[in-house]
């Protein structure tokens, strides 16, 4: 008789325990993941981009003194605009978002770097100072050229 009852405790625990670790893969698949877009604003429709205001013509505008606030579109496989031209010694803030798949938009040899996903718009803070032309590579594995797509940030006086 102990035995049996042996038996059906651990026939429960092995119940609970596969109810518990599927409780834990669809909270992870559903929860905490999502939230890694913690920098982005207001989702915006991918498929329609060429019909938002901010970024159907892409580019820099001047928003306070020496604040400027650039919109960039990612696609395979290629940036927009390229170059991105920003005045030196300003406040720079860049709205990038996807017309496709997963980018990334990475400012070679500064800390500037952030996914890029369509829907989504990636915001990005950056302050300039000397003028220099930078490279700006995709770091996210988008597609066949992936390796090819390369922009330019150009920082002028
Ligand atoms: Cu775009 Cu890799």
């Amino acid at each position: 008789m102990h035995i049996h009852a042996y038996e059906k405790l651990w026939l429960a625990c092995s119940v609970l325990l596969i109810l518990f670790l599927i409780g834990t893969v669809t909270y992870g698949a559903v929860g905490p993941g999502v939230a890694m877009v913690a920098d982005s604003e207001q989702p915006i429709d991918a498929q329609n981009l060429d019909e938002s205001e901010r970024f159907a013509d892409p580019g820099v505008e001047q928003v306070g003194e020496n604040e400027y606030a650039a919109y960039v579109v990612a696609r395979q496989f290629s940036f927009q605009p390229d170059p991105i031209v920003v005045p030196a010694d300003s406040t720079v803030t860049f709205y990038v978002t996807s017309a496709d798949v997963i980018h990334g938009f990475e400012v070679v040899g500064t800390n500037a770097n952030t996914m890029v996903i369509p829907g989504e718009i990636s915001t990005l803070t950056v302050e300039t100072d000397e003028p220099q032309e930078y490279g700006l590579i995709c770091n996210e594995y988008c597609g066949a050229a992936h390796h090819a797509m390369e922009g330019k940030v150009n920082v002028v006086s």
